[in-house]
């Protein structure tokens, strides 16, 4: 019995992970955001109705399931208020199954107006975030200046420290970045509004986790991003500031990794990256705008146009080993329909040398050419198949080349956005 997942994506984000944990939330008790914060933007459709979450956990429409935002989270208040709001507007309520770690770092406006105004100053070099404050968030946490959800708790202590950071920015915006000051008393205002709503959430997330796990309780850990934009093995510097490979599910939430039993990887049937940097498959074809099309390849956070290529099996290598995958989950392969021919690349051509296996951190991808295998497409509609066998042949070879390229098993496919428009091709839970 697999008591504790951990879902994440294996390319640089928007694979649908949220659809996935949605969909396996009905067999889970817990499901936990264990880093980034509401730079992710996880799609749940469900009888037609779409929701877009940015911050509270995907398993949480499912009334039967507690959500746990832990300490590795950076937490914007404002948006998680907004977030609860909208869920309510649509009948979804979470009162008392929310529950967010006093040792999260909170996103403050500050945090928001950095991001945009060093964006701005880089100009073509700009790494092209979402512009939620995530990098400054995650260096004030480093460098030990964060306010937590905790010192919400605390007035006083909230104040002197808000003053002091408030300060600390103030300078570098107004001075260097030519921005507006901020005034920390309404800033602590809004807070202090804002902790009033979510004050029964706040408590020590990891006492929760560890009473579940005593308990065999089936968690859910929920990643965000994507494995090639984690901040040490992503493809630098066009990262985000957390660690999105499973790693940061231990220090994330303080659970252990014997607690973990099996890791599932969520990868698109082909590849996008929204933001700039290295992209090997990248594609700029009429195949692109079939894509984009076909596949809705807009940021369910930003809006901006998915940049789109095709299945990258050496960037799928390197998410299997840098996870210790247990088996994937292929999303949108409905989205390949129509195509006569679909590619994947197997290996880089470097100036004199084939690279079947590389990392993707720290190599000179720009001189990497990508080598394809291509396959025959399908020509038939799958979107909503439920079955691996009424697919068809020539979409579980598809599938079967996958398995091949990445070593390890394909034990779900996705075959629409809708919660059940998914192929279970292996019972995970025995
Ligand atoms: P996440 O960030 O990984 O949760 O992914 P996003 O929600 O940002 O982007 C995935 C998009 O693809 C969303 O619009 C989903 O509704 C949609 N989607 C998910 N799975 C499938 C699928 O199998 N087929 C199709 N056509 N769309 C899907
Ligand atoms: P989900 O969870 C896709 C990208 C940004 C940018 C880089 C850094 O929906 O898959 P940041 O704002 O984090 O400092 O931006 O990371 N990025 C994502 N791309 N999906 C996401 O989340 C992303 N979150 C951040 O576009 O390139
Ligand atoms: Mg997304």
């Amino acid at each position: 019995m697999k008591q504790n997942i951990v879902i994440l994506g294996t390319q640089w984000g928007d694979e649908g992970k949220g659809k996935i944990v949605d969909y396996l939330s009905k067999y889970s008790s817990y499901v936990v955001r264990f880093h980034g914060g509401h730079n992710a933007g996880h799609t749940l459709v469900v009888d037609q109705k779409k929701i877009v979450l940015h911050l509270i956990p995907s398993g949480l429409l499912h009334p039967n399931v507690i959500g746990i935002i832990s300490n590795g989270v950076v937490v914007s208040i404002s948006e998680l208020v907004k977030e609860i709001e909208m869920l309510k507007k649509n009948n979804f309520f979470i009162h008392q199954r929310l529950f967010i770690s006093d040792s999260a770092s909170l996103i403050l406006p500050f945090h928001i107006a950095m991001d945009i105004a060093r964006e701005k100053t880089l100009g073509i070099n700009a790494i092209g975030t979402t512009g939620r404050g995530i990098g400054p968030a995650y260096e004030d946490k480093i460098a030990r200046r964060s306010l937590r959800v905790g010192d919400l708790k605390n007035e006083k202590k909230l104040s002197l420290k808000l003053e002091k950071i408030v300060n600390y920015y103030n300078a570098q915006l107004v001075s260097i970045y030519k921005d507006k000051s901020f005034d920390y008393k309404v800033i602590l205002k809004d807070l202090l509004k804002f902790k009033n709503i979510i004050n029964d959430m706040i408590t020590d997330t990891n006492i929760i986790l560890y009473e579940a796990i005593k308990n065999k309780k089936m968690i859910i850990f929920e990643g965000a991003q994507g494995s090639l934009l984690d901040i040490d093995h992503g493809t630098y510097p066009y990262v985000t500031s957390s660690n999105s490979t499973v790693g940061g599910v231990i220090t994330g939430t303080g659970v252990g990794p014997k607690s973990l039993d099996y890791i599932l990887g969520v990868t698109k049937a082909y590849s996008t990256r929204v933001g700039n940097g290295p992209f090997p498959t990248e594609l700029f074809d009429e195949t692109d705008s079939y894509l984009s099309k076909e596949g809705n390849e807009f940021g369910s956070t930003t809006g901006r146009k998915r940049r789109t290529g095709w299945l990258d099996g050496v960037a799928l290598r390197y998410s299997v080993q840098l996870n210790s995958l247990s088996a994937l989950c292929i999303t949108k392969l409905d989205v390949l329909d129509n195509l006569k021919e679909i590619k994947i690349c197997i290996a880089y051509q470097n100036i004199n040398t084939l690279e079947f296996h590389t990392s993707l951190s720290c190599n000179n991808l720009e001189n990497m050419k990508p080598v394809y295998e291509v396959y025959p497409g399908w020509m038939k509609k799958t979107s909503g198949i439920k079955k691996i066998e009424d697919l068809p042949k020539a979409a579980k070879n598809y599938i079967k080349c996958i398995e091949k390229i990445a070593g390890i098993p394909v034990d779900m496919i996705s075959t629409g956005p809708d919660r059940n428009d998914t192929i279970l091709v292996r019972n995970l839970f025995l």
